[in-house]
């Protein structure tokens, strides 16, 4: 690890150098580059596999799994055990014993292979199966974002500070070249960190070199962010061609900034997407992006089918408000 941190240290202190974005108003020339394709990394959801023992079979004989995973035997009827070894004959890799009703037995793989089993008093009953064992997925590169030490979506208002910190395992791909990724997606467009340490307002690679895991750190610490939605990336890409190539790791997250700290983007989706679509560029009701509050409160007051959402407060039709200046148009 301490190697790994010596190499990536120009880097880092290129990163550390400025913390603070410098995000101009007017005048920027906005990116067409979307976000297709930028998209949470899914979780490993840690569900254990489970044999039953039941009626003299097991059930899901044949079970696959990776190196490193634990298969679970879970006796539902009768007096049984899971024991390694064929023709029945144990090979002592294993032997869960005797289990009663609602007993449990786990075994961890860690070496590929197939292994046979059986239960010791019915083998001769055909009471047997095999744990097939694959090579363990690859050990991929897992960059994570945070906003405040928070995994999933912020709100904050724009007196509150927004802390994003960046985090990275290298996993098996360590020291092979690619790209680095520190995005944010603003209510003016793209911006993209810089390895000489500053954000630019554009789209790009943030820096190139052998891919190499650290500790947390601050990309980002700033208040008074203007009022609007952000979204954050980070990732790597094990070409390094400046591209986003298909092989991408990434993490991202989104900060709301509103008046009110109430999530805009909530009460939008909740109270106005039906009709206006979910990008509000229309669907029964018009195109309403950008419209301000002054706007939302006249189509209240005024449009029939939305006479019910006069249940709104000011600091929610702000919020929607802020939430529609976030479209860049
Ligand atoms: C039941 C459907 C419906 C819902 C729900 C709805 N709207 Fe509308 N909205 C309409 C229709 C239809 C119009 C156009 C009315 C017209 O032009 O006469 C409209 C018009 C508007 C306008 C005026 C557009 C302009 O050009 O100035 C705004 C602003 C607006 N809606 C905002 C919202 C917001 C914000 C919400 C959620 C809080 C919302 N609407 C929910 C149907 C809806």
């Amino acid at each position: 690890m301490f190697k790994q941190r010596r190499r990536f240290v120009n880097f880092l202190l290129c990163f550390m150098v400025c913390l603070f974005i410098s995000i101009t108003i007017n005048g920027i020339v906005k990116d067409g580059s979307t976000d297709e394709g930028w998209k949470h990394i899914a979780k490993e959801d840690g569900v254990i596999p489970v044999v039953i023992m039941k009626n003299y079979v097991f059930e899901q004989q044949n079970i696959t799994i990776k190196a490193g995973e634990t298969v679970r035997w879970l006796n539902l009827e009768g007096s049984h055990t899971t024991t390694s070894g064929t023709s029945c004959t144990p090979d002592g890799v294993w032997n869960s014993g005797y289990l009663q009703v609602g007993q449990t037995y786990d075994v961890t793989f860690d070496t590929p292979g197939t292994y046979s089993y059986y239960c010791t008093p019915h083998c001769a009953m055909g009471m047997t199966g095999t744990v097939t064992v694959l090579e363990s997925a690859a050990n991929n590169p897992k960059p994570d974002i945070q906003i405040n030490g928070y995994d999933s979506d912020v709100t904050i208002t724009p007196q509150d500070e927004a802390n994003v910190t960046i985090y990275l395992d290298a996993g098996d791909k360590y020291g092979q070249n690619v790209d680095y990724w520190v995005l944010a997606k603003t209510p003016n467009g793209w911006y993209h960190m810089a390895a000489k340490g500053n954000w630019f307002p554009t789209y790009g690679v943030s820096a190139q070199g052998q891919l190499s895991g650290f500790d947390w750190f601050t990309v980002l610490q700033k208040s008074g962010l203007p009022l609007g939605t952000y979204e954050f990336y980070f990732g790597v890409d094990t070409n390094m061609n400046g591209i986003k190539d298909e092989e991408l790791f990434y993490d991202s997250i989104a900060l709301t900034v509103s008046e009110s700290a109430i999530s805009g983007k909530d009460l939008f989706q909740n109270n106005c997407s039906r009709c206006h679509g979910t990008d509000a560029s229309g669907l029964k009701g018009p195109n309403i992006q950008g419209k301000t509050k002054e706007d939302i409160d006249r189509a209240i007051a005024t449009v029939p089918p939305m006479n019910t959402l006069s249940v709104l407060t000011d600091e929610e039709r702000q919020a929607i408000a802020d939430y529609l200046s976030t479209f860049v148009k």
